[in-house]
């Protein structure tokens, strides 16, 4: 009656956080199972960031209680952002067991143990530093730690702030003590995640360690450890930050940078807090100092009150940076927001789609060209696996984060190999290992 499946929606800072519930599961005696069909209990870490993530799982939820009428013991739980948003209307409506807030993954066990419960309480402290996560679907080279928890950024369409709670880092020993043991499991790619990982700040002895700081203590564990970041916000990416980058050849050459929108209105009606000429600095800063470095973006198509104009400033935004990749959103309303309470929803919803194909579309080409441009170049790839279309090739990633794929000869998972790029798509990058 002990195994459970844990299904992960959303952003890795889920992916990490499932790990939690992971270990505080097995520590207590259950069993983690790959299989839905093994399961005795379900749970389902949710995202609520948009309204058709959501939809997603309430199907989900619902498509599951037919797997409940074949055996009646099972339990389903949600966890994560949406058992925030939305508490105990989920046992009500959606008929769920457990429903289990970020802040509450150490009393799971507890919760399951019950034939329902809630806890969604947020805490101004709780980090999990103590808890090293359970690896779930891992590739044994790519792993994510959490180091920091929260926001209070408060960008008016955005509901992380009241699913998350309150900024607060983990201390910086823990983080360091998690890398040096998963470098030592055979883990080579590792992203620390924050919402806002330019906050990162811990008062250890007395001295306050800052990201910057805490990014070249991770990265000097060992010159094979490869060391990426997300989400950095534009208002305070530092020069120090952006120098730590350029210091160390392990710091990956790619930084995620989400503008949001190219119009100084809009970023200002998002209480973005910084102007397009600053987040262009920025750009330029990054360039500047480190001119191989990939950068990425978020942007929303379609926020209250954004004009035919405004929208073609998105356009030219992308066209200035030349963004390497996005990742790209219409506008959805969220209860609970400032945008909800203050702002009128009042782009059409075919109107939010177009925006939205035309900016996909850009992208399309951008992420073509800048593809393009690597034809030629050799990169240093690390191996993630075998290519899922065909097994006698390989697929890794370059420091910008780029997918490439070649040929396997008598490589495998975890080695380095350079790789000097022959053709491209706008998503991949083929090539062949030099030497
Ligand atoms: N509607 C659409 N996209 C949103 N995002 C956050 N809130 C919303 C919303 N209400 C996007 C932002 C953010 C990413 C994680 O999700 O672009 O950076
Ligand atoms: Fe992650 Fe935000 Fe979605 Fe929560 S709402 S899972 S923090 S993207």
């Amino acid at each position: 009656m002990n195994n459970v499946y844990i299904e992960t929606y959303g952003c890795q800072m889920n992916q990490a956080d499932s790990g939690i519930v992971g270990k505080v599961l097995e520590d207590n005696g259950y069993k983690l199972v790959s299989s839905q069909d093994d399961a005795d209990v379900i749970l389902i870490n949710t995202c609520a960031v948009r309204d058709n993530a959501e939809k997603r799982i309430h199907n989900r939820v619902h498509d599951l209680q037919a797997l409940k009428k074949k055996n009646p013991l099972l339990k389903i739980g949600i966890i994560g952002c949406m058992a925030e948003r939305l508490q105990d209307s989920l046992i009500k409506e959606d008929k769920v067991n457990i429903v289990c807030g970020p802040d509450s993954y150490r009393k799971i066990h507890e919760l399951i143990n019950q034939s329902t419960a809630i806890d969604v309480e947020l805490s101004k402290d709780e980090t999990y530093e103590d808890i090293i996560p359970a690896q779930l679907n891992s590739d044994g080279i790519s792993a994510f730690i959490s180091i920091m928890r929260g926001c209070e950024n408060f960008c008016t369409y955005c509901v992380v702030p009241y699913t998350r709670g309150k900024e607060r880092s983990r201390s910086p020993q823990s983080i360091i003590q998690e890398a040096k043991q998963l470098f030592d499991d055979g883990y080579r790619d590792i992203t620390l995640l924050g919402q806002n990982v330019n906050s990162y700040i811990y008062t250890e002895d007395g001295k306050e360690v800052r990201f910057a700081e805490l990014l070249v203590r991770v990265a000097r564990i060992n010159p094979s450890l490869r060391v990426r970041f997300a989400t950095s916000h534009p208002k305070d990416l530092s020069e120090e930050l952006v120098n730590a980058i350029a210091s160390m050849p392990n710091i990956c050459k790619y930084i995620h940078l989400p503008v949001q929108s190219g119009s100084n209105i809009m970023l200002k009606k998002m209480n973005r807090k910084y102007t397009v000429e600053e987040y262009l600095a920025k750009i330029d800063l990054i360039r500047k100092k480190i001119p191989d470095c990939a950068i990425s973006t978020d942007v929303i198509a379609g926020f209250c009150g954004e004009t035919e104009e405004d929208h073609a400033m998105t356009l030219d935004i992308f066209r200035k940076v030349r963004y390497d990749s996005a990742f790209m959103f219409k506008y959805s309303d969220r209860p609970g927001t400032v945008a909800h309470k203050r702002f009128v929803d009042d782009i059409e919803e075919t109107e939010k789609v177009r925006r939205l194909q035309e900016i996909i579309d850009l992208q399309r080409e951008l992420s073509l060209q800048s593809n393009q441009k690597d034809i030629g170049k050799t990169f240093e790839v690390l191996v993630e696996g075998e290519s899922k279309r065909d097994s006698s090739k390989l697929f890794g990633r370059t420091s910008q984060n780029k997918v490439v794929i070649f040929d396997k000869g008598d490589n495998k998972k975890g080695d380095y190999i350079d790789v000097i790029i022959e053709n491209c798509t706008s998503a991949t990058l083929f090539g062949k290992k030099i030497n």
